[in-house]
């Protein structure tokens, strides 16, 4: 079990239980589980990153898609799957793009999941806290990747607050 160091004192809570077992309470990016259905759930949009250079896809659920196209804030059990491949380059080193304007999709290079729930977040400081959201990193066989920073995650889309912490809620509102 991983915790962010800004969090380490509130997420180990031990519940002792009729004084024999210790039941563990998670909290923080262990509760984020990896949405193994992801594909069935709604592909919303797809962005080539000029500073990286992968292509992503997006996927959720229906309901927050409908809710988003609503106005209404992402509900509690919303997750959101980034899926990151890299992109073809030309022996020069330049990444093509295809008819469509995207960089043309190479081999999976990770993924990353947010999750959001209904009481998730109260142990983080406010100038770290991202609602609900929880964040979690994942390689491309789908284990956690602990190698991550997750404080980085919470860091770059906290500017985002006034769309609930996303980058990608514009493409959320406008997906057909
Ligand atoms: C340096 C800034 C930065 C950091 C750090 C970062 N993200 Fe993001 N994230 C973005 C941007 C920008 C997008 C929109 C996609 C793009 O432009 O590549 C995004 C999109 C996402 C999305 C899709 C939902 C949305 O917000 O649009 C998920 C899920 C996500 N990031 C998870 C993570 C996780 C998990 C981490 C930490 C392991 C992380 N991000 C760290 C900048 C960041």
């Amino acid at each position: 079990m991983r915790v962010l160091a800004v969090a380490s004192a509130a997420v180990f809570a031990g519940v002792l239980l009729a004084g024999t077992a210790i039941v563990q309470v998670n909290a923080g990016p262990d509760l984020v589980k990896f949405p193994a259905d992801y594909e069935k759930g709604v592909k919303y949009g797809v962005v080539s990153n000029p500073n990286n250079k992968l292509y992503r896809e997006f996927y959720t659920t229906k309901d927050a898609v409908d809710v988003a196209k609503a106005g209404k804030p992402i509900p509690s059990g919303t997750w959101i799957v980034m899926k990151s491949f890299k992109s073809k380059a030309d022996p020069t080193g330049a990444h093509l793009k295809g008819p469509d304007g995207h960089f043309v999709k190479d081999e999976l290079a990770a993924y990353a999941v947010m999750e959001k729930r209904a009481g998730w977040g109260k142990e983080y400081p406010d100038n770290l806290r991202n609602g609900e959201w929880e964040y979690q990193a994942y390689t491309t066989a789908r284990a956690v990747n602990d190698k991550a920073n997750l404080k980085a995650c919470f860091e770059c889309h906290k500017p985002k607050d006034g769309d609930d912490y996303l980058f990608t809620l514009g493409m959320m509102k406008s997906h057909k």
